[in-house]
């Protein structure tokens, strides 16, 4: 054990639960590296975070920028960034969404845009969805249903919360038709059983299920959902807070659906490494909601919201080169998943990418344990991958954009490595 490590165990509460034992002393694009020099490709992206690499020469510049002038506000003075901040991201994001306000974690930004979504209709229900993740928060914790292990030992949790299903066709053992079709008729009983349309104030959706297992929500299902939405004067919220900034190899997981949200938050890439979150909604919306009924001391940092403007000045051009990685990926995945039959399941959107590992494909038994040894077998030679979903069976496959094909071959390879060592041992 490592001096470091010592002194961390000694001091910081387990209960923050840290992937690997790394004592990171610098970080440049993909790599992170120790202080004797062991380096290691960071495919976990700091949890869906850095999906520009590392310190971006663009971003590292901005903060350095910032921080020379001004670092807070506090919400008492003005300043550039926080504007450009929110008029980059009306730009990127989809048209209804037209003003903006920041906050400093993905669960906090949940939090306000369900506020916003309650004071907007004046009414108190929120529909979650079963697997979905919104943050460890006790509001946000309220609607996250990815693993019961989030909400034990803390109810009640907040009331007025229902939760109908998310389509699962692959852990469901159905086609993708049948088990959208499935969601929507428990969505309809819902509200006959449940809990009145009227009394719904909105629709909290993950467009791709991140922390529940890679699972991207079929257009069908999204159709439908804005469908009820409308039908009844219900807001929709798309948390992207995973989802958003490039990870699905556009801007946000919405340019992928007809159906769009009333509400948006997004957290995560957005500063590139910064504590920073932020959450939009029309300006019709926002201006109703009453001055200081939200708010926030540090949210919106100076220099957090500047990184976020290099961010959005820089991440536009990586687009396309995300799509080329995306479509590598799942062919290799697939090809992958011809040979070797720890592989069940290969699913999900741009660079959110679910690879399940079963011991069976027959019953589709999660295994977990195939999954640990292709993480150590992967680690052994310099590239960290994490897992998600309930059953911490599934590799969640999220390289940085600035990613070469030649280095998402490696990767794919030493996972293809792994199974294979696991499979013959
Ligand atoms: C979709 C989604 N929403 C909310 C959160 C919570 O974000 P944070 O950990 O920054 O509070 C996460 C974090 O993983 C997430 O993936």
């Amino acid at each position: 054990m490592t001096d470091l490590l010592a002194r961390h165990n000694d001091v910081l509460a387990p209960v923050i639960a840290f992937d690997t034992d790394i004592h990171a002393a610098s970080a440049d694009g993909i790599w992170v590296t120790d202080p004797d020099g062991n380096r290691w490709a960071d495919f976990a992206c700091g949890t869906a975070v850095t999906n520009l690499g590392h310190r971006h020469p663009a971003v590292v510049e901005a903060a350095h920028n910032q921080i020379d002038h001004l670092m807070h506000s506090g919400c008492i003075v003005r300043y550039d960034s926080i504007v450009e901040a929110a008029e980059r991201l009306r730009d990127v994001t989809p048209p209804q969404i037209e003003k903006f306000a920041f906050a400093n974690s993905g669960a906090e930004a949940v939090e306000a845009a369900v506020k916003l979504a309650k004071h907007h209709s004046r009414r108190l229900g929120v529909v979650a969805f079963r697997g979905a993740f919104h943050g460890r928060t006790m509001g946000s914790v309220s609607y996250t249903t990815s693993n019961a292990k989030y909400r034990d030992g803390y109810h009640p949790v907040l009331g007025a919360v229902h939760v109908a299903p998310f389509p699962h066709p692959y852990r469901w053992g159905m086609s993708e038709d049948a088990a959208v079709d499935s969601s929507i008729h428990e969505l309809h009983l819902m509200l006959k059983h449940e809990i009145l349309p009227k009394n719904i104030a909105c629709f909290l959706i993950e467009p791709v299920q991140g922390e529940g297992g890679y699972y991207p929500a079929p257009a069908r299902f999204m159709d439908e959902v804005r469908q009820v939405a409308d039908d009844h004067g219900i807001d929709i919220i798309f948390d992207e807070v995973q989802t958003g900034f490039g990870r699905t190899a556009e801007w946000f997981a919405a340019d992928h659906y007809d159906a769009k949200p009333d509400i948006m938050a997004m957290g995560k890439g957005i500063a590139n490494g910064l504590p920073l979150s932020a959450y939009g909604a029309s300006a019709e919306m926002m201006n109703a909601w009453p001055v200081g009924s939200h708010g926030t001391t540090f949210g919106g940092n100076p220099v957090a919201t500047a990184a976020a403007v290099a961010v959005m000045d820089t991440m536009g051009d990586l687009l396309p080169h995300a799509r080329k990685l995306s479509e590598h990926a799942f062919k290799r995945f697939r090809e992958v998943a011809e040979r070797r039959e720890t592989i069940g399941d290969v699913r999900g959107l741009g660079l959110m990418i679910g690879v399940e590992f079963v011991s069976d494909r027959a019953t589709r038994t999660p295994d977990a344990k195939a999954f640990k040894h292709v993480q150590a077998h992967a680690f052994d030679r310099e590239l960290i991958i994490i897992e998600c979903g309930p059953d911490g069976n599934v590799l969640r496959f999220i390289p940085p954009l600035v990613t070469t094909i030649e280095e998402l071959d490696w990767a794919i390879d030493l996972v293809d490595e792994g199974l294979e060592s696991w499979e013959s041992a």
